[in-house]
């Protein structure tokens, strides 16, 4: 964690680079270092590891409110409607699938899977770990209050059990680039050939707002009453959400072969983020915002380009890691009028 603040401070110090010279190696050392370490360690792709996985019963066994939420939701009906689909069963023919539940991509994003007899077997749709991360390693560890009653934990030992479970791979709420991330990397859909010749659609209008405080919100744990994201929160989400946009578009224009949809599609995307971003980095004056933009700016959109985009998303992931680490959104009211409104919510959200 200290870390991450780190590495926000050395993008801030930026302006100082002119200033001294031996600073400003330092910096370019430092910023490199963090840089590979943030690349390494700070992008992973969650989308729960099958060997991990426990499965989202065990999960409600504790979180009961939380799992009647999730039963509620296109994530948890996935599993039973869209194999049964002629649409999806369509895009298996085509993509040469057999079976959509036994060997296929499409395990990837449509289900959460465990290893049984060295296969995959996908037992829930999207489910608690396919956004937190699978809880083998990490379950017993965040909700053992250190072996102690809940009261005589002290500060200090709360901080070492959460450092200890986001070591192991949990995915918390604070981390909101590492499990925002992880929806685009699903809501994207950035395959070329699923798209291209599978005939899947090249990903959802997604929108963080209005995709997370819809029928996915659960905010019932510390406290009962499903609250909304705060003012500022949503502006985070907002910012964040079209930066990591931008990131993943990029780099799945990068990895284009061919112009057909997937390309086309894929551009679409990557251009419109840009200009949405521009029109954040006009409206809130924050240095890595900035960097965003300008960073934006420099991509061409166009085939056999990847090596050029993919540094250039690299480089964007740095600064939004750095947005999370440094604000809390209070900071960025505006793009207060570029939210959505709350009827734009993708489902209804449990009360
Ligand atoms: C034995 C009961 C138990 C089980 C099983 C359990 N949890 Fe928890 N969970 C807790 C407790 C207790 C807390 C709050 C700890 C605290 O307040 O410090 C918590 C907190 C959380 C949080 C909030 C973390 C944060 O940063 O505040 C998440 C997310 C979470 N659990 C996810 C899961 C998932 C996913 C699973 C299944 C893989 C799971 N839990 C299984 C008891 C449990
Ligand atoms: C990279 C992630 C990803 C992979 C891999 C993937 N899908 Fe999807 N799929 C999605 C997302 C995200 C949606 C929701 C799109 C939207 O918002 O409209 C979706 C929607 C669908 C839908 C329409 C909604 C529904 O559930 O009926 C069908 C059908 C479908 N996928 C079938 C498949 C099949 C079959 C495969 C495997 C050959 C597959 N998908 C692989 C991400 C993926
Ligand atoms: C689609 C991804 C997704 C799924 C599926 C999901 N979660 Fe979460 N969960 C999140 C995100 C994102 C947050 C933080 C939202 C925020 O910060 O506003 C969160 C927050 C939480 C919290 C903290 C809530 C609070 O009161 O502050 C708990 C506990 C939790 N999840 C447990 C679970 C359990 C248990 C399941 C399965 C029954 C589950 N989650 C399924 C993404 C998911
Ligand atoms: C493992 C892949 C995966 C992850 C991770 C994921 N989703 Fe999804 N999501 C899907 C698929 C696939 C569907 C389509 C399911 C269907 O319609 O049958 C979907 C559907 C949805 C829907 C319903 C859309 C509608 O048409 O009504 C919402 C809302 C949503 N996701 C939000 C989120 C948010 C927010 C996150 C991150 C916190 C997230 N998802 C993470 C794969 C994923």
């Amino acid at each position: 964690m200290t870390k991450t603040i780190n590495l926000g401070t050395v993008i801030m110090n930026r302006t100082c680079f002119f200033e001294n010279p031996l600073r400003r190696v330092l910096t370019i050392a430092m910023g490199l270092a963090l840089y590979v370490f943030v690349g390494v360690v700070g992008t992973p792709v969650a989308r729960a590891d099958a060997a991990n996985v426990v499965g989202p019963t065990k999960c409600t066994e504790c979180h009961k409110a939380t799992g009647a939420v999730w039963e509620a939701t296109h994530h948890f009906s996935t599993f039973r409607d869209m194999p049964r689909a002629k649409e999806g069963r369509e895009i298996a023919k085509k993509m040469g699938f057999k079976r959509i539940k036994a060997g296929s991509l499409c395990l990837d994003c449509h289900f959460t899977s465990v290893v049984e007899a060295d296969k995959l077997k996908p037992i829930a749709g999207i489910s608690c770990e396919s956004c937190h991360s699978g809880g083998k390693d990490w379950i017993k560890v965040h909700s053992e209050f250190s072996g102690k009653k809940k009261e005589a934990e002290t500060a200090d030992e709360a901080n070492a059990r959460w450092a200890m479970a986001e070591a192991k791979g949990m995915i918390r709420p604070k981390e909101m680039y590492r499990w925002a991330k992880n929806c685009y990397s699903c809501h994207t859909v950035p395959n070329e050939k699923l798209v291209n010749m599978g005939g899947h659609t090249p990903g959802s209008p997604f929108e963080l707002v209005a995709w997370s405080q819809g029928e996915v919100r659960h905010n019932l744990w510390y406290t009962k009453t499903n609250d909304p994201a705060s003012d500022s929160r949503k502006n985070l989400m907002y910012v964040v959400g079209q930066a990591i946009e931008l990131e993943t578009a990029l780099n799945a224009v990068g990895k284009a072969t061919e112009k057909k949809t997937y390309a086309i599609k894929m551009a679409g995307r990557a251009s419109k983020a840009r200009k949405r971003f521009y029109k954040i980095a006009a409206a809130v004056d924050l240095p890595e915002i900035k960097e965003v933009a300008k960073l934006a700016k420099g991509a061409k959109l166009k085939l056999n380009n990847g090596a050029s985009l993919s540094k250039i998303a690299e480089a964007i992931a740095v600064q939004t890691q750095a947005i999370v680490a440094n604000y809390d959104g209070s900071q960025m009211a505006g793009v207060k009028a570029m939210l959505p409104a709350a009827d734009k919510y993708m489902g209804k959200a449990a009360q």
